[in-house]
């Protein structure tokens, strides 16, 4: 098939939904990559380098659209590129069906599939496709570099022969995917960093990242479901308010990047608390698009307050580092067609029994697809217009787990009995023929076995590094052991001792690469 990517006609979109990273992997797939002259350039990719990689340049949007099976998109497609959609053609890309039901009527009376990257579920499984993760992920980033660039001091303390400069104190307000990022990159350049969410399962991976997380006493529960934010009461707001208006006067820079799904964006950060703020203070408010956290804030705009605070409310920040989030974009978008392409033959296979494609169809030949049913598994559904949770509660779900377990450990004790029954009859059988000399070893291999079996199986995934210096030991003893039988003579022991010196080598060898390259993970380059 051929994919194709249009330059983006939004007016500052800077973002192209193919790299040439993604074309090579796209030959890979057997398909062709179409691209329109200087769709890429915003980006920081010339059509040089396109055509380098394999793809075919073509002059104008029109011809991209007719000669493209596939077109890929970053923006939602306006009323001028949905004229080009035709029947079974493939448009992939954001689509946000909930805001453009308009869009999804044109799209559908075209007879085309459209496929939203913004629908795509927050399964495991779909993560390589989650776009709205990346391009949060890069705008919690972009938020800090962006108060950096606007706040007049270090973010790291520093103590220099002209004195002494404090460091910067953050202020993260939603520890979502964007939230989790700002903190990551806030506390990377030295600041003091502190986080708020009202869900309190977060508070671990606030503090894992070295921040702050702000407690507040109260009694209510802040998660809804799939792991997002409940609507908090009016109660828990006013609380949360207080808790702000003591942080105001101490905090230099807030990031706000408060959500809950289907509602405007919480109000949390009020007139006052700005008023409250030293002046050079900076607020970066990520939810300027759904009407803002901060009272103060004019969405796309950068406006100073009386008394001094930088209000930024952007709502183009992962376009701002247009190179990194189309490389990203592009690779969630090829993981998408390589899904669609199953056999790697360059034909498109849209099967929407599958519960990741099903989720992103919105218009399937010519039909509105859009909302699709609720997944079995629970999902973590990242856009404000996301079809809600499976209706199941949560006592319901913890119920049936239980009954589930129930169930799986009686079987597990049926198999467990019958193997042992088995097992004792080879041991009395073996005992009654075979010399005594070998029923010891033989008792003493086969409770090895088993020991070590419960003992590995048991351990959690975590654990498994520091086991591997016990299994290298143990190899190191099963390779000594191997060497003193090699000289013996008798075919078949040299045979299984070569054996035993080759797997225990294996697993020495391995358990070292493996281990390597996980020091090397926590190692700054
Ligand atoms: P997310 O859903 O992963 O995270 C939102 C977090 O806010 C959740 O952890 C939730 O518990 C928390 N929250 C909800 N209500 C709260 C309250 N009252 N107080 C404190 N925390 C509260 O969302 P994600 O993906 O991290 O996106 C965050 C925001 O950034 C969204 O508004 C999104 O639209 C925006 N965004 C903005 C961009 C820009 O260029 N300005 C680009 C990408 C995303």
């Amino acid at each position: 098939m051929r994919v194709g990517a249009p330059s983006e006609i939004h007016a500052g979109e800077t973002r192209v939904a193919m790299t040439p990273s993604t074309v090579r992997q796209f030959s890979g797939l057997g398909h062709t990559s179409l691209l329109q002259s200087g769709a890429g350039s915003a980006a920081g990719f010339s059509d040089s380098e396109y055509v380098e990689a394999g793809a075919e340049i073509v002059a104008s949007t029109e011809d991209l659209w007719r000669q493209s099976d596939v077109v890929v998109k970053v923006r939602p497609p306006d009323e001028s590129e949905l004229a080009n959609l035709r029947k079974d053609q493939f448009q992939i890309g954001f689509f946000y069906p909930a805001r453009n039901p308009d869009s999804l009527k044109t799209a559908a009376a075209t007879g085309a599939t459209v496929m939203a990257m913004d629908m795509v579920p927050r399964i495991s499984r779909a993560q390589k496709m989650d776009a709205l993760s990346s391009m949060a992920n890069i705008a919690g980033y972009r938020a800090v570099i962006e108060a950096g660039n606007n706040f007049g001091r270090f973010f790291t303390g520093q103590m220099t022969a002209a004195g002494k400069t404090p460091p910067a104190t953050i202020l993260v307000i939603g520890a979502g995917v964007a939230g989790l990022a700002a903190i990551g990159a806030a506390q990377a350049l030295g600041a003091v960093v502190r986080a708020f969410d009202v869900r309190a399962e977060v508070a671990e991976q606030i503090e894992s990242l070295g921040a702050e997380f702000l407690m507040l006493e109260f009694d209510e529960e802040g998660s809804g479901s799939g792991g997002y934010a409940a609507p908090s009461s009016p109660e828990f707001r006013a609380k949360q308010h207080e808790l702000f208006r003591q942080q105001a006067p101490e905090v230099d820079i807030v990031v706000t990047t408060a959500l809950v799904p289907g509602h405007e964006a919480p109000r949390l950060w009020l007139r006052d608390m700005v008023e409250a703020m030293k002046p050079g203070s900076v607020i970066v408010d990520l939810a300027a698009e759904q009407g803002g956290n901060c009272e103060l804030t004019v969405a796309d705009e950068r406006i100073v307050t009386d008394n001094g605070v930088i209000v930024i409310g952007y709502t183009d920040f992962p376009g701002r580092m247009a190179t990194q989030s189309s490389t990203l974009y592009a690779s969630n978008v090829f993981h998408m067609i390589d899904d669609l392409t199953p056999e790697n033959d360059g034909v498109i296979q849209h099967d929407m029994d599958d519960d990741v494609i099903r989720g992103a169809t919105v218009v399937c030949r010519g039909e509105v697809t859009w909302p699709p049913p609720a997944l079995a598994e629970p999902v973590k559904a990242p856009g404000a217009d996301r079809s809600p949770e499976p209706v199941k509660s949560a006592e319901d779900r913890a119920r049936e787990a239980a009954l589930a377990e129930a169930r799986s450990l009686r079987q597990t004790g049926f198999w467990q009995l019958a193997m042992l029954i088995v097992g004792g009859f080879i041991v009395f059988a073996a005992g009654h023929y075979a010399p005594p000399s070998f029923m010891q070893h033989f008792v003493v291999f086969a409770l090895a076995c088993f020991v070590g079996y419960q003992v590995i199986w048991n351990v959690n995934h975590a654990l498994h590094t520091p086991l591997m210096a016990i299994t290298n030991a143990i190899s190191g003893i099963i390779i000594v052991g191997a060497l003193l039988q090699l000289g013996t003579g008798n075919w078949l022991v040299t045979g299984l001792a070569g054996i035993a010196v080759l797997i225990a080598a294996i697993n020495v060898v391995g358990g070292f690469l493996v281990t390597r390259r996980m020091l090397n993970m926590f190692q700054r380059s």
